[in-house]
């Protein structure tokens, strides 16, 4: 996600300073670039956050209006050049936008063609060629500013939060909201456009919340709302009583609750434009340039750390049950010191939220030196591991604030779900096949949706056991991961003991520590493991153990066995981790909160480890 902040005001307001202050509190939401743009100055923009963009800002850099932008890049490298506000032909039509233009490929090749010089690789940038075109050279004659705003708008498909600005007439600015959020502030003789109120709070707390479909023209004094059929849209303003910090994090507690509860959002992001359902494929733009030397691929090396790295062992069923690709799963710290023999037909995959994980980056670094393909699924666009794998898949997940990686992961299996689509296809996956991937896919945000509501329930759980200084995780097959996804999840945030552990290995060891005293989490969907965890459900019942069962919905024959379940909606096997994980990741927030420990920021930990 990005973070946009628009301004307006009359004579002698200080535009320029307004926007810079505000960016700071929405640097939280992206922070690789960042511009500004003044009708009266121009523009500037640069690599780097607000810090970097004050060091650029000129002397008599001054205006009454402006719009400004914080980027996390999904298309187009964090380079100047990519940064936003982007314009059209003449540098007369600014946007700053928020969300991923789908058809901007058709729309620029259009543009292009009809005579309209691009200056970046952003998908950003058509907005204001597509405005100017309806502006200026529109066969019927010019529209009006927002006419021509209107008819752009009803052109795209995909997502935005935008705010538009025409240096002929500066103190209007016009914002619109499809699948990214705006929020109107209504001062006195200014007015706001920003992605969420934190930086409108210092200056009026009277706000409007646009829904998705609508426009807004704002200027110092009024602001008019409609639809993109041009219909007027009546709305009340609500007065908001959040800190800018309750702002940020959307009202949540904590930005580990925000991001977990983004997860049906993440999954789409990941998903757009990723999957032609029709014909079972999975479309990835950032693996073109290598799919021939692909279909040559004997062997896949996932090399990844910590949560990534129980993302990498689905990753191993998805791929070995449904592309037929041999696959090893490795620690980016062993891999590094180990003596791998591989080859040109060897592709090491490294799976990294931050891109910047020193151990993975040498593990890739380690494969490169060997001969092999190196890949990526990472989720910072323009990281170390993004730039220096020859090819990859980015995730698109937003950036994630809470150091315990929840949404990340998330979208890492979904990434991994289509990249196995991709491979399988080359490899006698049939279409049929790759259809049923493709539509259990879609269907998977709804079915997210519907678990998330269980969240009450799921805290009520974790006060329950909150007093436990130990916890068992179990899981089979896909499912294993996600047991000790679900561990570490749980000691990272909450300090006590718990491990994962496959629940065929009980036997040989960990049913020792079973008593009344160290309760289990099993993970014991309506699978094709099912009946053999249903058995070591039995087996630490017997040793007094207490049980909660993660259970397909309507299983009322788990119910009768264990202590609690909390059901999960029924989806394919290779896609149950995607849903199965987030009850454990509720469950740990909820425990640790109710510990009063810090969620966000757990003791001794850092959200991206960048040294060995
Ligand atoms: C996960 O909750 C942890 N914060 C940590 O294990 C993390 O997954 C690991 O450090 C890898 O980070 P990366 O995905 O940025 O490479």
């Amino acid at each position: 996600m990005c973070g946009i902040f628009a301004y307006t005001g009359k004579k002698g307001k200080d535009a320029g300073g307004i926007l810079l202050k505000g960016l700071l509190s929405l640097e939280y939401r992206g922070y690789d670039s960042a511009g500004i743009y003044l009708p009266e100055s121009g523009s500037v923009k640069t690599p780097g956050a607000v810090a970097e963009l004050r060091k650029k800002i000129p002397k008599n850099f001054k205006g009454e209006s402006g719009i400004a932008h914080l980027r996390w890049a999904t298309h187009g490298e964090p380079t100047e050049k990519n940064a936003h506000p982007h314009a059209d032909c003449d540098g007369e039509i600014w946007v700053v936008h928020n969300g991923i233009i789908e058809n901007f490929k058709e729309l620029k090749a259009r543009l292009v063609k009809s005579g309209h010089t691009f200056k970046s690789d952003s998908d950003t940038e058509v907005i204001t060629h597509l405005v100017e075109d309806h502006l200026k050279k529109s066969a019927k004659g010019a529209k009006s500013f927002e006419k021509a705003a209107l008819a752009a708008l009803n052109e795209i498909r995909g997502t935005y939060g935008i705010a538009l600005q025409y240096k002929n007439e500066p103190d209007k600015i016009i914002a619109a909201r499809m699948g990214s959020p705006i929020v109107l502030g209504l001062g006195g003789d200014e007015h706001f456009i920003a992605s969420d109120p934190s930086p409108i709070l210092p200056h009026t707390r009277k706000v409007i919340f646009l829904e998705d479909g609508e426009v807004a023209v704002i200027s110092p004094d009024k602001h008019r709302i409609f639809k993109l059929d041009a219909t007027n849209v009546k709305r009340k303003a609500t007065k908001i009583d959040w800190s800018a910090e309750d702002a940020r994090k959307d009202g949540y507690e904590h930005f580990m609750l925000k991001e977990i509860m983004e997860g049906p959002e993440v999954i789409e992001n990941t998903l757009r434009g990723r999957l032609i359902p029709a014909k079972g494929l999975a479309k990835l733009g950032g693996l073109e340039s290598v799919a021939k030397q692909l279909e040559k691929i004997e062997r896949i090396i996932i090399v990844a750390c910590g949560s990534a790295y129980y993302a990498g062992l689905v990753g191993e069923y998805m791929l070995e049950e449904h592309a037929g690709i041999p696959v090893e799963v490795e620690l980016g710290s062993e891999f590094r010191y180990r003596k791998p023999v591989l080859n040109e037909r060897t592709a090491v995959l490294a799976i990294s939220q931050s891109g910047e994980t020193l151990d993975t980056l040498e593990a890739v670094r380690e494969g490169k030196r060997r001969g092999a393909l190196t890949l990526g699924i990472v989720n910072s666009v323009g990281s170390t591991i993004a730039r220096e794998t020859d090819a990859g898949v980015y995730n698109h997940a937003g950036p994630e604030i809470g150091v315990a990686s929840t949404k990340a992961f998330i979208s890492q299996l979904t990434a991994l779900a289509l990249l196995t689509m991709f491979l399988g296809r080359q490899r006698g996956m049939t279409a049929k096949e790759g259809k049923i991937i493709a539509n259990e896919l879609r269907a998977l945000p709804a079915k997210l949706q519907k678990l998330l509501k269980q969240k009450e329930s799921i805290d009520i759980l974790a006060k329950k056991y909150s007093g436990s200084r130990d916890f068992l995780f179990l899981g089979r097959r896909y499912n294993l991961p996600v047991a000790f996804e679900g561990a570490l999840k749980l000691k990272e945030i909450s300090y006590i003991h718990a491990e994962g552990c496959g629940a065929g290995e009980m036997k040989h060891g960990p049913i020792a520590m079973i008593d009344e005293k160290f309760p289990t989490m099993a993970i014991a969907p309506k699978d094709s493991m099912y009946q053999k965890m249903i058995s070591n459900i039995h087996e630490i019942k017997a040793r007094k153990g207490s049980v909660i069962a993660v259970a397909t919905d309507g299983d009322k024959e788990i119910a009768k066995l264990v202590d609690d379940v909390i059901y999960v909606p029924e989806t394919i096997d290779m896609l149950s981790p995607i849903l199965n994980v987030v009850p454990l990741q509720l469950f740990a927030y909820y425990f640790a909160k109710e510990k009063g420990l810090n969620v966000d920021r757990p003791r001794n930990l850092a959200k991206s480890v960048t040294v060995e």
